[in-house]
């Protein structure tokens, strides 16, 4: 996910152009530029990092001249986070710039057509394309050349463009990934999102899907993608700054819940292509991956906890012993490895100390290692041998989720992958399990949407000092993550327990009104968790179910029930957290904590 805005007026379009990336820096802050439309042609600035080296790269905007021009925030998919790949993309004659949200899926073929063509490209990135295409059908006709542009693109954009040759207009084009217009007074905008027009407009037009925009300082005229022009009338804008950057929700937390569908969609679907997992920026060999014979999976907090989640599935498919241990915890403790052990390391940042450390250390004993991170060019996707990114998009809040969940949908993934690559599955089995794989977005919605009463559950069980999270098999590892949300964020304690471990001691601190959450999602466990339950409401405590949607039966035994869709029982895990993002999240608001900020703690631990 990136952030583009645009400007043409009245006014010098470079400062309004840094205000409005600034606005949009949560989307992505990788590297950043801007590129303006004067009396002199374009000019274009841009750099890697975050807007504040753009700031002062361009001396806040006064090192570039003209009342026209784009801008961008990056977050990188294709292409490293390099001077050369930040956006603006320049054409080779200078004539063109444009800036670009979403990813061409299209974009190897046309690099060769137009490579064949003659055109020089300077990036890697799929953007770069676009301003070629451009440059090819342009014959003094702007409008025109972007139409046939956006014609050839597949996959998804939002396009910003400003030409030299007409220095008070910017075009703007859109195919799955937002674009708004602001309509000012003698000034007009574009932006990713409200987020960067707010400030100066409340009226704004939303561009639908295969439309294109033609800003002027007076006028904006919208086309369809067959050129007929199109008139649609201004909305009105209710948020007020703060709440338009995070999509209306009270906290970015809440906000990264909700896109969850969106974020497993966009990791999950690139890399199924005829019901197969097709993992194309995988760097290990098959070779390689038949001579391992032991996994090793290493993190820290939540991502350690996605990891305990993964394991299950990725032994029962690849019939490779798999263990986890703790980032802080491998790197002392001599691990034995050697060439034949596959080292996977889960980190959102990419960035987080401990991991980085074992990750040397078992690297250095000869093992190889696949990174799973959400981070483009991060420090672990450097230092791996082979990344698989989640394209979870930029996660803000210090509590993750999209993360865990994203993490958690690319195990399944190269779980799967290894079952095609080693054959310890049987085609209809694959079949099958990418199927379940494939529905893991509508799972999580369906999570969402199963469970309106977790604001009154909260307001019922936030007194709660200390609580327990319990579980069997993949449940215990979910377990994991939905204590810890709910200590990280509340300040309750909280802690998760294998259910069958309780009777051999813990059970003692079971008294009256203790909250038990229970989680009996696997079919087969699920008489054995229904004693667990009994066991500790016969010692007077509260009990909070989480359990498939057709398992009523609970019904009889649990105080209060979050119910999960019916899972699948290898791919249920992101569903069946979602319940308890969502009960931390309710429970923290009405204990009044600083959600996406919690105290004491930082989205990415790089110290030890
Ligand atoms: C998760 O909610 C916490 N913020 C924390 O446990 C986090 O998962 C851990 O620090 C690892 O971070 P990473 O995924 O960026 O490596």
């Amino acid at each position: 996910m990136c952030g583009i805005v645009g400007f043409t007026g009245k006014q010098e379009a470079a400062p309004l152009l840094l205000d409005g990336l600034k606005k949009l820096e949560y989307r992505g802050y990788d590297s950043a530029g801007v590129a303006v439309v004067g009396q002199n042609g374009i000019q274009m600035i841009k750099t890697s990092g975050m807007i504040q080296n753009l700031c002062e790269k361009t001396q806040n905007g006064s090192l570039l001249q003209g009342f026209a021009g784009i801008g961008h925030t990056r977050w990188a998919t294709h292409g490293a986070p390099t001077d050369v790949n930040a956006h603006p993309h320049m054409s080779n004659d200078g004539k063109f710039a444009i800036v670009h949200n979403g990813i061409i899926e299209n974009f190897a073929l046309l690099r060769e057509e137009l490579k064949q063509k003659g055109f020089v490209f300077l990036s890697e990135t799929d953007t770069e394309v676009i301003v070629h295409l451009l440059t090819l059908y342009y014959h003094g006709d702007f409008k025109e050349a972007m139409m046939k542009t956006v014609a050839r693109l597949e996959g998804s954009y939002a396009i910003g463009a400003v030409c030299a040759d007409c220095p008070d207009r910017i075009f703007a084009a859109r195919q799955f990934s937002p674009l708004i217009l602001g309509v000012g007074i003698g000034e007009n905008y574009f932006a990713s999102d409200v987020t960067a027009l707010v400030s100066h407009t409340k009226n704004v037009i939303y561009l639908e899907d295969g439309e294109l925009a033609e800003l002027t300082p007076g006028d904006i005229y919208l086309y369809s993608s067959t050129g007929k022009p199109i008139h649609r009338e201004p909305t009105r804008i209710l948020w007020d700054m703060e709440a338009a950057e995070k999509g209306g929700y009270e906290h970015f937390m809440l906000k990264e819940i909700m896109e969850q569908p969106r974020a497993l969609k966009a990791t999950i679907e690139p890399r199924i292509q005829n019901n197969r997992v097709v993992l194309e920026e995988l760097e290990i060999a098959e070779e390689t991956l038949k001579s391992v014979n032991r996994i090793l999976i290493t993190a820290c907090g939540s991502a350690y906890y996605a990891g305990q989640a993964g394991k299950y599935v990725l032994e029962a498919l690849t019939h490779i012993p798999v263990t986890t241990e703790l980032a802080s915890e491998l790197r002392y403790s001599n691990p034995i490895v050697d060439e034949h052990t596959l080292l996977i390391v889960l980190s959102q940042s990419g960035e987080t100390a401990d991991t980085i450390s074992a990750l040397k250390e078992v690297k250095a004993r000869g093992a190889k290692v696949l990174a799973i991170v959400n981070v483009v060019g991060s420090t672990i996707a450097k230092l791996a041998d082979s990344v698989i990114y989640t394209w979870a998009g930029p996660e803000i809040a210090v509590a993750t989720t999209k993360g865990y969940t994203t993490q958690v949908s690319v195990l399944y993934l190269f779980a799967v992958y290894c079952a095609q690559i080693l054959q310890t599955a049987t085609p209809q089995e694959l079949d099958q399990m990418i199927q379940q794989i494939l529905l893991i977005p509508q799972m999580i919605q369906r999570a969402i949407d199963l469970n309106p009463q977790i604001p009154y559950l909260a307001k019922r069980y936030h007194h709660n000092q200390s609580l327990f999270f319990i579980g069997r098999n993949v449940d215990y590892a979910v377990a994991m993550e939905g204590s810890l949300k709910l200590k990280e964020i509340s300040y309750l304690h909280s802690e998760a327990y294998a259910a069958g471990e309780l009777k051999h001691g813990t059970i003692a601190l079971i008294d009256k009104d203790r909250l038990v959450v229970a989680l009996a999602c696997q079919e087969q466990l699920f008489d054995k968790m229904m004693s667990n339950i009994k066991e500790v409401k016969a010692r007077g405590a509260k009990v909070l179910g989480v359990v498939p949607e057709d398992m009523r039966q609970i019904l009889a035994e649990a105080d209060d029930v979050l119910f999960v869709p019916k899972l699948s029982p290898m791919f249920g895990v992101p569903a069946e957290i979602v319940p308890l993002q969502l009960f931390a999240y309710y429970v923290a608001k009405e204990n009044g904590c600083s959600i996406d900020k919690p105290r004491n703690l930082a989205k990415s631990v790089t110290v030890e």
